[in-house]
């Protein structure tokens, strides 16, 4: 889609070069369009504006821009446009024009829909999954529609090496990191008086092990000391409100969820100087397969071991622990994976560019 920077003006001619404040405005303007065409923006307006229209909020925003354009050095107004850019989004459409985001378990679920809902806002997508197929598919997808790019990267992220590899990739494909969204997960339910080490370990592992070596790996990409080299960049970590609140049957599950809230605060203090938001959602009841009923016997394979996935007796009426019942969910209804998709979008998007820290829980208001 056609982006378009409107450098605006409140002044009464921008077109009377012989006033030299003018011509000093013009040519630094100048130099924040081609940083624009750099940038990726393919289409630079100047506009003249009338005072009054300036007053509008969003008008004076850029007014004001334009008018500190005068004081501005090439330097300072290349940083200025940087982060303008990154922040376009919001009046063109799209919300992550030009960006890079690596999400993992974006083979199905909730990742492939942020996946496809990214690469629709003009993001790149770094689509990782343990299962390479699924992960191809979701790039298939994103290359038929007229969004970003994709890059399918398959891998189990429990294995070592894997956060190096997957920063390694992206950036030989893309040549930078806006986003790391650690959606990869899978539960291993057991009563807490059954449960072996081995499946306790497993979740943490999984949920906070694996998203540490990813950031761990990313790092130089997202402590950016250089203003001028900073864009919107955000961490969107995956948890579930049985870390918020906890869940009968899930004690390794709810501890590494937990841990995840604690990791995005420390994320949002550390990296928050660079410029970096940190963010995390806590999902509720998502129809995945992680949600539909054990019975319909999806798995996952990891270490070569067989875990089944689902909710024993889910789609059962009247079952004893009654784990359709939707009576305490405000909206009477589970979440679609678009709509986790669109909580994802909204924290890593410029919308949020001042929200940091937060654990976001989208349950449709059920555990308020
Ligand atoms: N569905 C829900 O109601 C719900 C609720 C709370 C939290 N979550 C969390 O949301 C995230 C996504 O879950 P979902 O519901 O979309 O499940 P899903 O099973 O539909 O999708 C998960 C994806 O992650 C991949 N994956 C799992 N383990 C992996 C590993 N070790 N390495 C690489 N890829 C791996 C899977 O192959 C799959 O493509 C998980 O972290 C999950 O814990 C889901």
């Amino acid at each position: 889609m056609l982006q378009t920077l409107l450098l605006t003006s409140s002044l009464q001619s921008l077109t009377e070069t012989r006033d030299s404040r003018l011509s000093r405005r013009m040519s630094a303007i100048r130099v924040v369009q081609t940083q624009c065409l750099r940038s990726g923006i393919r289409s630079v307006s100047l506009v003249r504006t009338p005072v009054a229209l300036c007053r509008a909020p969003f008008i004076s925003n850029t007014c004001a821009f334009s008018a500190r354009t005068i004081r501005m050095t090439s330097s300072s107004a290349n940083a200025r446009v940087n982060s303008l850019v990154s922040h376009l989004g919001q009046h063109t459409g799209k919300l992550l024009q030009g960006q890079v985001a690596i999400i993992t378990g974006s083979g199905q679920g909730i990742g492939k829909a942020a996946a496809l809902l990214f690469a629709a806002h003009g993001a790149n997508v770094v689509v990782s999954d343990i299962d390479a197929a699924k992960a191809q598919s979701t790039v298939d997808e994103i290359e038929k529609s007229d969004g970003g790019k994709a890059l399918a990267f398959a891998g189990d992220v429990m294995k070592e090496k894997f956060g190096e590899e997957v920063v390694k990739a992206t950036i030989e494909k893309f040549g930078k990191i806006n986003h790391l969204i650690l959606n990869a997960g899978f539960t291993n339910d057991k009563m807490i008086h059954t449960m072996d080490d081995a499946t306790f370990q497993m979740m943490l592992d999984c949920h906070t092990v694996a998203p540490f070596r990813v950031l761990r790996a990313a790092a130089p990409h997202f402590r950016v000391k250089d203003p001028e080299r900073r864009e919107n960049r955000s961490i969107v970590y995956v948890s579930s409100t049985s870390g918020t609140h906890g869940n009968v049957g899930q004690l390794n599950y709810a501890a590494a969820k937990a841990g995840v809230v604690g990791m995005n605060k420390t994320t949002a203090k550390e990296w928050g100087p660079f410029g970096v938001r940190s963010n995390c959602v806590a999902f509720g009841w998502i129809q995945t397969r992680l949600t539909a009923a054990k019975e319909e016997g999806a798995s996952i394979e990891v270490n070569g071991k067989k875990v089944a996935l689902g909710i024993p007796g889910r789609g059962k009426k009247d079952t004893a622990n009654d784990v359709n019942a939707t009576i305490d969910i405000p909206l009477r209804r589970p979440g679609e994976a678009a709509e986790a998709a669109s909580a994802i979008l909204f924290l890593a998007s410029p919308l949020a560019s001042y929200v940091s820290g937060q654990t976001l829980e989208v349950t449709g208001g059920r555990g308020i």
